[in-house]
């Protein structure tokens, strides 16, 4: 098993160079031809302020020439009408442009938008094992790809352009500050880099920062999430966890805003120091022009262009220093992102797999080893089991004995390391993981309710069918679901769900339903029944919230539903077992007894202990005789 941290280090020049690349290619794959469109927009705004300079200082000498107002008198002058000319197109084009600039921007950023989440999460869908799930590391990583799809990656093509289009205004002013003198020149510019250096380094410490505090900030969402829940609310209520939860996000907040603060302290003293140097030099530069301009040794209008010159220069700077903390924050949290989508599947996979035939024989559990992690004990410890196909296994066992560990690993959810799980013979590992779980219909301890109407909640169980009436109202059928749904304001049409509402007109929305227990458990199930006709049929837990009525029903039905494929029940409820062909009880991630209800009960291990605990329950409240329990009964206790 790959371990999930063992995700790419977020250092050195390979990781800048690999996450540099990866946002080229995102960001050319959301549109090339916006992204040609914005350079050459922004290659001509970068050439609106030199112009409008020299144009300006034109006009001014032209002026200022002896006889000059006399002989423009009227503007009669074309040369200066072409002047002034020029520098009302350069005025228009300096406020169109950026309009469109913006327009172009908020374009691409969308694009960009798209193109990451649509990558991350193919990535994401791709790996065949649910370990990186269970992945702080991963988690954050995830989290800091959210915020870079949302934040700064839309921005970073802008961001190039603008360091570009400001370093073509910074060339065109150094070279007019050339002209008026090569020193002053020199010196402006020196102290400009100075600014840009700082402030880089800055950016570099902003993304560092949002990477380290980046579980911080998961924490705090959760807090928050927890808070808004519809689930929580009642033990937020009940409880009174409202403080203590908004306490936590709190404290979250604050530590993350105080590293925020104290890291902004630190910019603010350097960029004041950087801004005031740089003023300092441009003031310098100003009584230096005026000295010459006074002496005759420059023209008048010299001191307009060094003022819009040094001031432009100012202002590229300022600008090629925020663009590059852009880029910089960025490629780094693309080096985030890229993690996730290059990462390996976290279970290797056979090359070439081969194909899962329908199972004939049986699935073989061989001295099956598994922990969750390196430092973690046991949970399965040497589990050995043959399911004929087209027989019900039941598995039972106290809380924690592995067998919901053991139905994850048979899904090939991880896998085992040591020891074999075998599909008619074959290692599962041998077959591709997405055709294995083709073949297997499972319900899960854990079962999803998801916020989509009644009959798309029963649907996604075979996407093929979603739109199959008839097939999921017989799951709903076989699950004991469909008369409960036919009684919803909008049958199977009805949003199970009451955080989001439905659009039932353009105008009109109606409120979801929240469905009770058992009945999501009726529709969890429904929604592994969908699967009709699948090899192995998978149930953790399935009837944990059902009543009596729907238990009996369901235990009857499920050879209904099992349709001649094989079955794990995993049960508690051991009166829901004791039909099953065969029944394996696991201790402490082992199989320790295994048999039919019988067998086990002749045996007066700990399966027989259990059930007569369940049944002396049932004695004691009259429902049942001792070893006769009724559909229902109460849970193994310890
Ligand atoms: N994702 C996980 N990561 C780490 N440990 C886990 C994980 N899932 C389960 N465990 C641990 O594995 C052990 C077996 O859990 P498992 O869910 O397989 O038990 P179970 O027999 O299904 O129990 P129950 O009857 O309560 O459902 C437990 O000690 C549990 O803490
Ligand atoms: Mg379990």
């Amino acid at each position: 098993m790959i371990r999930p941290d063992e995700l790419a280090p977020t250092a050195g020049w390979r990781y800048w160079l690999r996450a540099a690349s990866a946002a080229t290619l995102v960001v050319w794959s959301a549109g090339s031809r916006l992204v040609g469109g914005l350079v050459v927009i922004s290659l001509a705004a970068g050439l609106i302020m030199p112009a409008t300079a020299w144009l300006q200082r034109d006009v001014l000498d032209s002026l200022a020439q002896p006889g000059g107002p006399e002989r423009h008198a009227g503007l009669g002058d074309h040369g200066l009408l072409l002047l002034v000319l020029g520098l009302g197109i350069a005025g228009v084009a300096a406020t169109v442009l950026p309009q469109i600039q913006q327009y172009a921007q908020s374009v691409q950023r969308q694009a960009v938008a798209v193109a990451l989440y649509d990558r991350a999460y193919r990535a994401v869908e791709s790996w065949p094992g649910v370990a990186r799930f269970e992945s702080p590391v991963f988690a954050d990583k995830l989290q800091l790809t959210g915020q870079l799809a949302q934040g700064s990656a839309g921005s970073l093509v802008n961001s190039v352009l603008g360091v570009c289009q400001a370093l073509l205004t910074t060339v065109a002013l150094v070279v007019t500050l050339v002209l008026i003198s090569p020193l002053l020149a020199l010196v402006t510019l020196a102290v400009q880099l100075l600014a840009v250096a700082a402030s880089m380094a800055n950016a570099r410490r902003q993304a560092q920062l949002q990477v380290d505090t980046g579980h911080r900030v998961r924490r705090q969402q959760s807090y928050g999430s927890l808070l808004r829940s519809d689930v929580a609310a009642k033990e937020v209520r009940i409880f009174g966890l409202g403080g203590f939860l908004r306490g936590r996000m709190l404290a979250e907040l604050r530590f993350v805003n105080d590293a925020e603060r104290a890291l902004n302290r630190r910019i603010m003293r350097a960029e004041s120091l950087a801004g005031a140097l740089s003023a300092a030099v441009i003031a310098f530069g100003l009584l230096w022009t005026v000295a010459r301009v006074a002496d005759g040794r420059l023209p008048v209008g010299d001191v307009s262009l060094f003022v819009m010159a040094a001031q432009g220069m100012q202002g590229a700077m300022y600008q090629i220093a925020s663009a590059l903390g852009t880029v910089i924050q960025s490629v780094v949290l693309f080096g985030a992102y890229t993690d996730v989508v290059s990462a390996p599947p976290d279970l290797p996979i056979a090359d070439p797999p081969v194909a899962v035939p329908p199972l004939r024989r049986g699935v073989t559990v061989q001295d099956v080893w598994f922990r969750y992690d390196e430092s973690h004990p046991w949970v399965l410890r040497g589990v050995s089991l043959f399911i004929p196909a087209g027989t019900r296994l039941g598995l039972v066992g106290l809380n924690g004995s592995g067998k919901t560990t053991l139905v994850k690993l048979l899904c090939r959810m991880y896998d085992p390391q040591r020891g074999t799980i075998q599909w008619d013979g074959v290692d599962i590992r041998e077959l591709d993981p997405s055709a294995l779980r083709c073949r297997i219909a499972a319900v899960f301890q854990d079962y999803m309710s998801y916020d989509l109407t009644a009959a798309e909640n029963i649907g996604v169980g075979d996407l093929d069918a979603i739109g199959d009436t008839d097939a999921i109202r017989r799951a709903a059928m076989l699950a004991g679901a469909d008369r409960y749904i036919a009684r919803l304001p909008e049958g199977y049409d009805t949003l199970l769900s009451r955080v989001f509402s439905s659009r039932t007109s353009r105008n009109s929305t109606t409120a979801g339903v929240m469905v009770s227990g058992g009945q999501k458990q009726r529709i969890a199930l429904a929604r592994a029944f969908m699967r009709g006709g699948r090899d192995l049929l998978i149930a953790d837990e399935p009837m944990s919230s059902l009543d009596a009525e729907a238990e009996h029903a369901i235990n009857s039905k499920l050879a209904d539903a099992q349709d001649g494929s094989t079955c794990v029940l995993i049960s508690h409820r051991l009166a829901s077992v004791r039909a099953a062909d065969n029944i394996a009880v696991m201790s402490d991630g082992t199989v320790v007894e295994e048999g039919t209800h019988d067998e086990l009960m002749c045996a007066g291990g700990l399966y027989a202990r259990l059930f007569s605990l369940q049944a002396a329950g049932y004695g004691d409240t009259g429902s049942a005789g001792p070893g006769e329990p009724a559909a229902t009964s109460v849970k193994a206790t310890r």
